[in-house]
């Protein structure tokens, strides 16, 4: 059995239920037909679905379905709502009524053909190298890479919709490269960082002594891409007198340069992009319904970084091996960090990302960063750092150090003048007693001395003293321990 291929048919309706049932054993498929309260017994049993044939009424609980099986294709068959079914990419066709054989096997075709496209199946021969830079693994992504696929050799218009940073321009460039226009260039315009009056010549181009500056003929992006992909990003900025002149463009495939007379052919594939919401600005009159549909005649949508938060270490992979690629500099993260960054919303989604791995580079060039060296708003985790514990002989060199950094000796008297300092260097010598001294007996009563002194100061309260000590709070705990210290004693 194994390799064989079933349909589940989902019907609540007993007499269609059986109709289907005929037509499909005379086609001669492997079929399970029930109704839809037993659909997640079937799903989570039954080996090898081809496809799943839904009918009548398509519930909500169908929806989420369908939504959540995106290797598995669907077909939907004498539904009462059509909209029900919109907007899903595993539907692979309607099953008319009366039935037909014909159709039917055409279906059936389609789903053998949606596993076999099935974007893990290609996988198996090595990642397609044009994705390289679209990285993830996430359910969102593979939706991504699998409608670049699809309409990437078609000549649609694309309109990428996502928030900043998620990758639209990514995928833009993907569209392009995998299309039959790859050879031609990729030209994209940042349509809002360009003012809204030059905009026309930067799209059109310019005749010579078309505008005062305009002092010789210019090519616009439009001629710049031609026989490529015009990407026209933050399309939502576009001025609403050049949204008109775009509509025709696009209709009429036909334009002038700014001061021309002369009709230019333009044989240009526009991928649009934007963050914002199109359908609301046509509401409030922002962007021309009209255009809209010409730009939106397949949206692809890039999921924000929040919704993939499983593509997080991978991405950490890729952004870091770009860095080093251009600065020869590298830094690792540890599972808790990594973990950290999942938990963090991303507003600025893998742009966010990439700047804080590059500052990350920059302070800890070569070394593991913990959720401590995170910036304050990345640690999202609450984790005992490693605190070391310096050998003894390292701390009294330090202390000794602290003590005599900054002595003067030609200045004693001065240096001596103060009271406090007098308080200090009261029990200090810096002249070997002519007997001699037991260093360490006599380091140690001068720091339990300047301990007790900073404890006094602030009222035992240790972290204030540990600063005044310059040293770290379980430091200073450690000591007062070692040598009993305690508050009035
Ligand atoms: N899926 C991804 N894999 C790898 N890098 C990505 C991905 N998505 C975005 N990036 C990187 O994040 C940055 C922002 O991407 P970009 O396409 O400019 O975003 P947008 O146009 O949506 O604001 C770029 O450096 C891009 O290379
Ligand atoms: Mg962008």
């Amino acid at each position: 059995m194994q390799g064989q291929k079933h349909i589940l048919v989902v019907d609540n309706d007993a007499a269609r239920r059986h109709q289907i049932e005929t037509v499909l054993a005379f086609v001669g498929e492997h079929f399970f037909v029930f109704a839809e309260d037993e659909i997640d017994k079937h799903l989570a049993e039954v080996p090898n679905i081809l496809t799943v044939i839904l009918s009548g009424n398509i519930s909500v609980k169908l929806q989420d379905i369908i939504r959540t099986n995106p290797t598995c294709p669907f077909i939907y068959h004498d539904i009462i709502d059509k909209e029900a079914v919109k907007g899903f990419a595993n539907i692979v066709g309607e099953l008319s009524t009366p039935l037909n054989y014909a159709q039917l096997v055409e279906l059936v075709h389609n789903s053998h053909q949606y596993h076999n496209n099935l974007p893990s199946k290609r996988n198996i021969s090595g990642p397609n190298p044009l994705f390289r830079s679209l990285v993830g693994t996430s359910e969102p992504m593979q939706q991504v890479r699998f409608l670049i696929e699809q309409v990437a050799s078609t000549a649609a218009n694309v309109l990428i919709l996502g928030e900043s940073g998620t990758g639209k321009e990514v995928v833009a460039r993907n569209i392009h490269n995998l299309s039959d226009r790859h050879k031609a260039p990729f030209v994209p315009v940042n349509c809002g960082a360009i003012p809204p009056d030059l905009l026309e010549s930067e799209l059109f181009g310019h005749e010579k002594g078309a505008f005062t500056g305009a002092i010789s003929t210019r090519k616009g992006r439009f001629e710049m891409a031609e026989g490529g992909t015009l990407f026209l990003d933050e399309i939502g900025d576009m001025p609403q007198p050049m949204q008109v002149k775009l509509l025709r463009v696009l209709q009429e495939r036909t334009f002038e340069r700014v001061g021309g007379a002369k009709s230019l052919k333009a044989n240009v594939r526009i991928v649009a992009a934007t963050h914002q919401h199109l359908e609301e600005m046509i509401k409030t009159n922002h962007f021309r319904e009209d255009l809209y549909y010409r730009l939106n005649v397949f949206p692809i949508e890039t999921p924000a970084l929040r919704e993939r938060k499983e593509d997080i270490p991978l991405l950490l992979q890729e952004l870091i091996s770009r860095f080093s690629a251009e600065q020869g500099q590298s830094v690792r993260f540890t599972d808790k960090a990594i973990e950290s960054l999942q938990e963090h919303p991303w507003a600025g989604n893998v742009r966010e990302l990439s700047n804080l791995i590059e500052r990350m580079i920059i302070m800890y060039a070569e070394q593991v960063v913990n959720v401590g060296q995170l910036p304050l708003k990345y640690r999202h985790l609450d984790v005992e750092e490693f605190q070391p514990e310096y050998p003894e002989e390292l701390q009294e060199r330090e202390a000794i150090n602290e003590l005599f950094s900054g002595f003067d000796y030609d200045d004693e008297e001065d240096e001596l003048a103060g009271e406090e300092q007098a308080v200090v260097t009261g029990s200090t010598v810096d002249v070997l007693p002519a007997d001699g001294l037991n260093l360490k007996e006599y380091l140690a009563d001068l720091e339990v001395a300047l301990i007790n002194q900073a404890l006094d100061k602030n009222d035992w309260v240790v972290a204030r003293s540990a600063e005044l000590l310059g040293m770290r709070r379980t430091t200073l705990v450690e000591k007062m321990r070692k040598y009993s210290l305690q508050k009035n004693n």
